[in-house]
């Protein structure tokens, strides 16, 4: 452990099959890393694969009858870092209207700390001035960084700006927070 704590969010992106990786380099690198997903992620990976690569629980539901204190508060306490890869234009626009909706985004909205945001997505929904218009709020009220997205090949068969950063682009910037 190098004692820092990380919660890492998984949004309904395509490139979920790329945030395993991230996953188990971040630990690997010695952060202690807890994993919330959504609902939407969940259709897309199981939870069991964050659950053996983090070897913490995974938090998919806030409401638990066997949690005397919310979970969102308590994790959003214990992290130093909230990374989310990949993350989703629905998670851009949630963050940015103050939509607590689901156990990520309740934990987001708790959280006091820096926030990196890895999105990824179809061109034409990063290009959307919505989406921009969204983004920037959140840049200029909280600070939020970003890391990516890439441009090139896309699941959806075309090519553009959308792919969610490499893993390797997103545990750098990490270096580059928490060393900061
Ligand atoms: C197969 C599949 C892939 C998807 N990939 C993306 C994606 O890469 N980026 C994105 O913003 N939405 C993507 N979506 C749409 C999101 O899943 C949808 O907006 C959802 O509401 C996101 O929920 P969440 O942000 O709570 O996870 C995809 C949907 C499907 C069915």
């Amino acid at each position: 452990m190098n004692g820092k704590n990380i919660i890492l969010g998984i949004t309904g992106g395509i490139a979920v099959y790329k945030a395993a990786d991230l996953c188990s380099k971040l630990v690997s690198e010695g952060f202690d890393v807890r994993v919330v997903m959504t609902a939407n992620a969940l259709k897309l990976i199981s939870s069991q694969i964050f659950l053996t690569l983090s070897k913490n629980r995974v938090l998919t539901d806030i409401f638990d009858e066997y949690q005397p204190r919310p979970e969102h508060v308590d994790w959003a306490e214990w992290a130093d870092l909230l990374v989310v890869a990949p993350c989703t234009a629905n998670f851009i626009g949630k963050f940015a209207s103050g939509i607590a909706d689901d156990a990520l985004t309740t934990t987001a909205l708790a959280f006091r700390g820096p926030v990196l945001l890895a999105p990824a997505m179809n061109e034409h929904m990063w290009a959307s001035p919505i989406v921009q218009d969204n983004l920037a709020k959140i840049v200029d009220k909280l600070g939020v960084r970003t890391v990516g997205p890439d441009t090139g090949h896309l699941a959806c068969g075309t090519s553009g700006k959308g792919r969610m950063a490499e893993p390797a682009d997103i545990l750098e910037a990490v270096r580059k927070i928490v060393s900061a």
